[in-house]
């Protein structure tokens, strides 16, 4: 994977998704082989790799602010540095006037979107996402879809997300690895033909989208068969 670059990780359950994320994000370590950052091999969490994981994982103890300072906590940021940057991410996400909300008062999007915006406000050059979305409705979805576009259009982090939605993956990615059913393979990696910036409405009712998900759909599909 490039610098800057969109991946998308796309196949059946159990393919080995996570264990990917978790090596690159130096939780497990390979038994064979070597997952290498910038040339050197993974040994540890890199410092710039943000992870958000496939369940909320939000803090139901602390408020929507408190959750989305988390990380600048921990790495020590002065509390008028923290302030300033979790009023823009509490801007970004939509939250405001949530700021002093509890999780469980708040929808599974707007949680979700805490969570996106805990990881992206340490401003990671490197985002590990696995089915961020996985569990919500297609219209709140593709509402963060549009948001999370943004945000890279701005950013470009170096992004590997992982998720079992082809649509999503075609929305999103530069290029979609698709994996074979365990013991999980890369089966093909395709580079998505579709230019940026990406109208996510209007992106799905364009040809162009119709075929890409045409051609990934029966690679994957054979895997499902
Ligand atoms: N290539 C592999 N060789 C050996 N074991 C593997 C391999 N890939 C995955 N596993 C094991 O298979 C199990 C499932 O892997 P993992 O959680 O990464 O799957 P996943 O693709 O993320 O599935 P899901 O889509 O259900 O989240 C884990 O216990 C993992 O250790
Ligand atoms: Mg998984």
């Amino acid at each position: 994977m490039f610098d800057q670059e969109f991946v998308a990780i796309v196949g059946p359950s159990g393919c080995g998704k996570s264990t990917i994320l978790n090596m690159i994000g130096g939780l497990v370590a390979p038994s064979a082989g070597a997952i290498e950052l910038d040339g050197r091999p993974v040994a540890g969490t890199p410092p710039g790799v943000g992870y958000v994981f496939q369940k909320d994982t939000v803090f139901p103890w602390r408020t929507v602010a408190r959750n989305i300072g988390l990380g600048l906590e921990y790495r020590g940021v002065a509390e008028a540095e923290r302030e300033r940057r979790v009023r823009e991410a509490v801007r970004l996400a939509g939250l405001e006037g949530f700021e002093e909300a509890f999780p469980a008062t708040l929808s599974g999007g707007m949680r979700q979107r805490v969570a996106l915006l805990r990881t992206l406000v340490v401003d990671p050059e490197i985002l590990l996402m696995d089915e961020p979305f996985g569990a919500l409705d297609t219209h709140t979805k593709i509402g963060l879809h549009a948001e999370l576009l943004n945000l890279w259009e701005a950013r470009h982090q170096t992004v590997v997300f992982v998720t079992h939605d082809l649509s999503e993956a075609i929305t999103l990615a530069d290029r979609i690895v698709v994996m074979t059913r365990r013991p999980g393979r890369v089966k093909l990696v395709h580079a998505v033909g579709l230019p940026r910036p990406r109208d996510v409405i209007k992106l799905r009712e364009s040809e162009a989208y119709g075929r890409e998900y045409g051609q990934l759909w029966h690679v994957l599909g054979e895997e499902f068969a």
